[in-house]
């Protein structure tokens, strides 16, 4: 028995801990990777340890802690952070850091508190469905959107004004994983889509929903908001048939008959 344990003893710290090891160093040297551009681009204004600085009127940046890699793989990979104005929309730039950085940027963020993790291509692609269960998504996809969405970023995710001179983007260039992120992280206005709120397979649909507008571009003439049936029978009944019924006046104030009657009211006048 206690050459079995022995055994097992030896084995074990041959094996196991060199792995676990190796994996956690790479974990703390991502973080602390990541801590040295925090301190270098953003500690000024997010504080040294990620805590949010506070300013009267609130000009630098809010606390990280639980804001999750998302939050940062989001505001980092679109650019939008390090911001360069504080007290304005951050607005979408070229991104400053590379894959690597906002990697480790991530994982020293996440490091201060549990927040959503960066998603994975499956939970935002619906590539495993086949055609029609995606058809189907993308209906889903598109009334989840007018419900949740459009109040804020218009029909068709064309993008739309907000209080205070902000502004809700157009979603036209906007990556998957972006989209994912933006719905769990809630940047600026913006509410949070926790996956309870709206589920991951939802997500992904709103996704499929926003890629196939993309890929059929308005073919000309008036879009009408991409209702379909609804909009375009209010068009048909509105200027069509009114068109009609005003026409149909317009004859009727300058017909023979009408004329008549007015001279013949002139002649009794006089
Ligand atoms: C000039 C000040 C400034 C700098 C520099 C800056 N930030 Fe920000 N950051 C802000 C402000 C202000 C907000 C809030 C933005 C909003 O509400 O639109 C913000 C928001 C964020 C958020 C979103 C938080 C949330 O609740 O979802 C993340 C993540 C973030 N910043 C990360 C960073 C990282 C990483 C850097 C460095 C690469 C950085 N910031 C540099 C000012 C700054
Ligand atoms: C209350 C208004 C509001 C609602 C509702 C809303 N958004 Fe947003 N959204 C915004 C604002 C404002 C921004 C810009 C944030 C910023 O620049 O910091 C934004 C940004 C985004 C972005 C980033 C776009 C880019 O190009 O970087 C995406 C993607 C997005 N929203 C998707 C969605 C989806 C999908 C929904 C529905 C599930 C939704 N939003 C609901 C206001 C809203």
């Amino acid at each position: 028995m206690l050459l079995g344990l022995l055994f097992t003893g030896t084995m074990y710290a041959a094996f196991a801990p060199a792995n676990a090891e190796k994996g956690s160093d790479n974990q703390d040297e991502q973080i602390a990777a990541g801590r040295e551009l925090f301190l270098v681009g953003c500690a000024f204004c997010h504080g040294q340890n990620g805590e949010g600085i506070n300013s009267q009127n609130g000009q630098y940046g809010p606390s990280l802690i639980g804001v999750g890699a998302a939050a940062v793989d989001f505001q980092v990979g679109t650019g939008r952070m390090p911001m360069s104005q504080p007290g304005q929309q951050a607005a979408v730039k070229d991104k400053l850091y590379s894959d690597e950085e906002i990697e480790q940027l991530a994982a020293y963020v996440a490091s201060l508190g549990p927040g959503p993790s960066i998603p994975t291509s499956d939970e935002y692609s619906l590539d495993h469905l086949t055609g029609e269960q995606k058809s189907e998504a993308i209906v889903r996809g598109g009334q989840l959107f007018l419900a949740n969405c459009s109040a804020c970023h218009n029909f068709e995710g064309s993008g739309g004004a907000m209080p205070w001179g902000k502004e809700a983007p157009s979603l036209r260039e906007t990556s998957d994983k972006h989209i994912y992120e933006a719905m769990l992280t809630g940047p600026s206005q913006m509410d949070v889509f926790s996956n309870g709120n709206i589920a991951p397979e939802d997500k992904a649909a709103i996704i499929a929903y926003l890629n196939a507008i993309e890929d059929n571009p308005g073919y000309g003439g008036f879009g009408l908001g991409g209702l379909g049936p609804v909009s375009e029978g209010m068009f048909a009944w509105i200027l069509g048939i009114g068109g009609l019924v005003g026409f149909a006046y317009w004859i009727a104030a300058h017909s023979a008959r009408s004329e008549k009657t007015e001279s013949s009211s002139e002649e009794t006048n006089a």
